[in-house]
């Protein structure tokens, strides 16, 4: 689903940045994100993908911080990440961005037996969806309701395909507060209500790995 074009609180995430000893990331400026950004096309996939490329060592933001004390020492992340909570508790949904839904859902019945669980016009993010329950997760396929949704600014830009990632979460809000105390960039600043009845929460592709990443909590 998709962002309700929340502005990017700079300021604060520039405050936890420094707060948190993080590096500033390849290509952060101290300019906001750009218009587009709020795009859940995941705009500027090809920037992002651009700066993996050019700093495979950490280019990214490392998902877990790093003490600045052991630089250089050997791997240090499973030290680091047992003192990180398992925040997330099962994949929610994989979303695909597609031209034509019922071309989309009678492939995935014809072809995998795969059916329609829930379908949702969301209109404050331009999306129609219908969600395939595949075990207790979902495949969401998503396809605009206007020409300025994101999703169809994605489609045109990328074509059909993954769009993003649904993580299920037992609390939205403290799960997006670790993503921001890591120097995460974020999408929604807040949680906000998503399709069928869940709290939901974007992370900006930007700082994970070029993948849009939606934190979903029933
Ligand atoms: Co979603």
């Amino acid at each position: 689903m998709s962002m309700s074009g929340l502005p990017y609180h700079h300021d604060t995430a520039e405050k936890i940045r420094i707060a948190s000893g993080l590096p500033r990331q390849p290509g952060q400026t101290d300019e906001p994100l750009p218009a587009d950004v709020d795009d859940v096309s995941g705009a500027g996939d090809e920037d992002y993908r651009r700066d993996g490329h050019d700093h495979p060592d950490g280019g990214a933001m490392p998902v877990t911080a790093r003490n600045p004390n052991e630089a250089g020492e050997k791997d240090d992340q499973s030290v680091e990440s047992a003192n990180v909570e398992g925040l997330l508790t099962e994949i929610d949904h994989i979303a695909i961005a597609v031209n034509d839904l019922g071309d989309a859902i009678d492939y995935y019945r014809e072809t995998f037996g795969a059916v329609v669980d829930h379908r949702e016009v969301v209109e404050s993010d331009g999306v129609e969806e219908a969600l395939l329950k595949v075990a207790e997760s979902y495949i969401q396929l998503l396809t605009p309701t206007r020409d300025d949704s994101p999703v169809a600014k994605y489609l045109e830009k990328k074509g059909e395909g993954l769009h993003h990632i649904g993580y299920r979460v037992a609390d939205c809000g403290a799960a997006l507060e670790a993503v921001k105390a890591q120097g995460g960039r974020v999408i929604d600043e807040a949680p906000r209500p998503g399709s069928r009845g869940t709290t939901v929460a974007f992370i900006h592709p930007k700082t994970a790995f070029g993948t849009l990443i939606e934190l979903v909590q029933e």
